[in-house]
């Protein structure tokens, strides 16, 4: 067990760097001992006889950032759908660590346990400064709740400031959201999600729409949220996908409601099933 909700709420002043982020974005109660954090298994998700979803089996390691790629229908957004709670899979088992079953769970108790969601539409709030975005991000988050009443603790400020320079917007606080551009925005709205203290993050083509310079941004945020918090990133832009993945981490390819292949992008890429249903020739 990595701590209780209650150790939450009173938390140490940390050291400067990553390593303190590391900590003050230390999940909850997810018991990662046995090394996944999201454990999927044969998953079923029908819609009127279709199934979304066709026995999808998926495991994500504690601190592992997974790309899934995959046709338009894969079923992909319906996977996160499951995780979230969003739907429920007609059979199959769906755990968050060791002992949380997330079929049991409806979606804010699944996101109180520390699954954040990213959905492709950026949703700030347009009038508010970028710092107050993070502050009221961080005030729906119940843990925070009895320091918040008065005004910020300190560790809450640190964590503020930390997370501003995370998402690279340290010289925007002051700024009305609405004046950023879509990439910031994009990245403002990680940086909320990054307030809850999320486990595991789910990111549902967060490059869409943005320039090459912003998705290089992004990979670089998400490179260094790497390790502090699991992440699945479902993406159809394949440079940012190779940005994220490298040649180390694996790729998991989705089509037809289950995993048709995984491995590293290149091994994956490689793989005949996938060029036929995917990448193309
Ligand atoms: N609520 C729903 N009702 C009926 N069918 C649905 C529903 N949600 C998804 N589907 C269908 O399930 C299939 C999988 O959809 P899903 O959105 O999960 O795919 P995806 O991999 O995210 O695709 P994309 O890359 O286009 O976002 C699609 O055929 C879709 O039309
Ligand atoms: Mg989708």
């Amino acid at each position: 067990m990595i701590g209780t909700p209650d150790e939450s709420i009173e938390r140490e002043a940390p050291a400067s760097g990553d390593a303190a982020l590391a900590h003050i974005l230390a999940p909850g109660v997810i018991d990662v001992t046995h090394g996944p954090i999201l454990y999927l298994d044969d998953i079923t998700v029908s819609f009127d006889g279709f199934r979304a979803l066709n026995g999808l089996s998926l495991t994500l390691d504690a601190g592992e950032l997974r790309c899934v790629i995959g046709p338009n229908g894969a079923g992909k957004t319906t996977m996160m759908d499951v995780v979230t709670g969003r739907t429920r899979p007609d059979s199959g088992r769906a755990f968050l660590g060791q002992t949380l079953d997330l079929t049991r769970m409806d979606e804010p108790t699944i996101a109180r346990a520390g699954i954040g969601r990213k959905f492709q539409k950026p949703s700030v709030f347009e009038q508010h400064p970028v710092w107050e975005n993070l502050e009221l991000a961080m005030k729906t988050d119940k843990r925070w709740h009895a320091s918040l009443r008065a005004r910020l603790t300190a560790d809450a400020r640190l964590l503020i400031e930390q997370t501003l320079a995370t998402i690279g917007l340290e010289h925007e606080a002051r700024r009305a959201a609405g004046e950023l551009s879509h990439g910031q925005k994009q990245r403002l709205e990680i940086g909320m999600l990054l307030m809850q203290q999320p486990a595991l993050l789910l990111l549902d083509e967060p490059a869409a729409g943005m320039t090459d310079d912003e998705t290089m941004a992004l990979a670089a945020l998400l490179d260094r949220l790497r390790g502090t918090c699991s992440m699945i990133v479902v993406e159809h832009d394949m440079e940012f996908v190779a940005a994220l993945a490298g040649a180390q981490s694996r790729v998991t390819v989705m089509a037809e409601g289950r995993v048709l292949a995984q491995g590293t992008l290149d091994e994956v890429k490689r793989d005949e099933t996938v060029i036929e249903s995917y990448l193309g020739r």
